[in-house]
């Protein structure tokens, strides 16, 4: 393990709820919930149960993860293969991923969209595609 897998951790977003107790929205509140300034945010939907997106890390962007619709899973790959698969199975739950950890977001329900927030804006070069290239940069560090 090392310090940003580390730091991988589920959120949970306050549901408000109607009186007859049927939740009926979802407030999430930037920095008190998401733990950075938000400067971009994207969705990824039309997956399904095939499809495995991410497979990469990022040097610099850290991400919050939360599906507004349907379920997915969230599988975070450590630089000694060891992984942890977190369960995104209600709108009031996230993933907080920090940079430099190797994600994958798999098994999507046909009705899935995952909304993704990040603290920069798209930047091709900050993308790591290799897990091995990865590795090498996680071991230049310590
Ligand atoms: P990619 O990072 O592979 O998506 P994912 O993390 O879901 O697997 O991006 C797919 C394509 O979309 C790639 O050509 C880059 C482009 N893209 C943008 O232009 N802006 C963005 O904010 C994102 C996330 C991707």
């Amino acid at each position: 393990m090392n310090k940003y897998v580390e730091n991988v951790r589920m959120l949970q977003f306050s549901n408000a709820r109607k009186e007859d107790g049927k939740e009926c929205f979802l407030a999430v509140e930037g920095l008190k919930d998401i733990p950075f300034e938000i400067k971009r945010i994207f969705y990824i939907f039309g997956g399904d149960r095939e499809l495995v997106r991410g497979k990469h890390a990022n040097r610099k962007s850290q991400f919050v993860l939360f599906n507004v619709s349907g379920t997915s899973k969230v599988k975070v790959i450590d630089e000694n293969r060891n992984y942890q698969v977190y369960n995104l199975d209600a709108p009031n739950k996230g993933i907080f991923l920090p940079e430099m950890v190797w994600k994958e977001m798999y098994d999507f329900s046909e009705d899935s969209i995952l909304m993704v927030l990040t603290n920069e804006y798209y930047d091709s070069t900050e993308y790591i595609r290799s897990f091995d290239e990865f590795v090498e940069e996680l071991k230049k560090e310590a």
